[in-house]
Formats: structure tokens, C-alpha cells, sequence
């Protein structure tokens, strides 16, 4: 696992999850930033955490990763935030191609879909991949950089 910083928050849904990630990130020489919930709360608000991490990231041109029940509540709130590309991984494939080919900047899982182990493996695929620097790829990412730089969406 190569020496990277990961942001990484949940909501109660992803909370245990977002525990066995981070031990598992750490015992591979990850430095992992817990921006919470630090405690299970079955009533939490899966957009708060995603923020959190999203400013995180942006301010430290780190990584994230954001897990609610589905990942999608969390892609959905990450991706409102201008410099954030968010994508929710399902299995080994989606995992690389989130990074190698979107660029993905934050790591969206879903706990009530994903085992843990599952999750691990992705994890660990995607902070492996690398983004495009060329081709194709490369030109589809700056091709939403430029809807972003059109306000297509904006942040708060
Ligand atoms: C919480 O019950 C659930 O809705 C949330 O974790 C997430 O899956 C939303 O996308």
C-alpha cells in the first residue's frame, strides 16, 4: 500500500465499516484522518460527514473515502462540492476505474452492500490506481473540470 494521507468519515450506517477500514489502512502504513462520527448515532446526517472530509481533502490535496449504507446519499453530497470527484465502488473493477479512468478523488462505499473484506479489496485497489496523464482518460476528466470551471455546479 503505497505512503498515502486518507480522510475518511461514515454515518451510523457506515460506522463499523469506517472502524475496520481505518485499522486496516493504518496496519498497512496509511495515515488515516477520522473526521468522525466518533461515536454510533442511528440519527446522524450522512451530508455532514461528507463535508468534513471534502473540505479535508481539498485542503490537504488528500484522498477520502465517505461510507453510508449505499455510498450513494455520500457520492451524491461530495460530488455538491467544487474540486471533489466522488465515486461509489462496488467491487475490484469499478475500484481501479475510479481512479484510473474518473480521476475520483473520494471513495464512496456502501456498508449494507459491501462485506468488509469486499471493502478492503477496494480500498486497497483504488489507492493503488493512479489517474490518467494522458489519452483518453485524461481528456474526459479535464472535460469535467471544464464543466466545473463553467459553474455546471457549484459549492457553498
Ligand atoms: C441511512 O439509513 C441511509 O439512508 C444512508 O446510510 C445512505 O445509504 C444514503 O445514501
Amino acid at each position: 500500500m503505497p505512503r498515502k494521507v486518507i480522510h475518511i468519515g461514515s454515518d451510523h450506517a457506515g460506522f463499523e465499516l469506517k472502524r475496520t477500514l481505518s485499522s486496516y489502512l493504518e496496519s498497512h502504513g496509511v495515515t488515516v484522518h477520522d473526521d468522525g462520527p466518533r461515536e454510533y448515532d442511528p440519527d446522524d446526517d450522512y451530508p455532514v460527514y461528507a463535508q468534513r472530509v471534502c473540505r479535508d481533502v481539498l485542503a490537504g490535496k488528500a484522498l477520502g473515502i465517505l461510507i453510508c449504507g449505499t455510498g450513494q446519499g455520500m457520492d451524491i453530497a461530495a460530488n455538491k462540492m467544487k474540486g471533489i470527484y466522488a465515486t461509489v465502488a462496488w467491487d475490484e473493477k469499478t475500484a481501479t476505474t475510479a481512479r484510473e479512468h474518473d480521476g475520483a478523488n473520494v471513495l464512496c462505499l456502501a456498508s449494507r452492500v459491501t462485506k468488509p473484506d469486499a471493502a478492503k479489496r477496494i480500498v486497497s485497489l483504488w489507492l493503488n490506481a493512479e489517474p490518467a496523464r494522458a489519452g483518453r482518460h485524461l481528456r474526459r476528466i479535464n472535460e469535467i473540470k471544464r464543466m466545473e470551471r463553467q459553474n455546471f455546479k457549484r459549492a457553498r
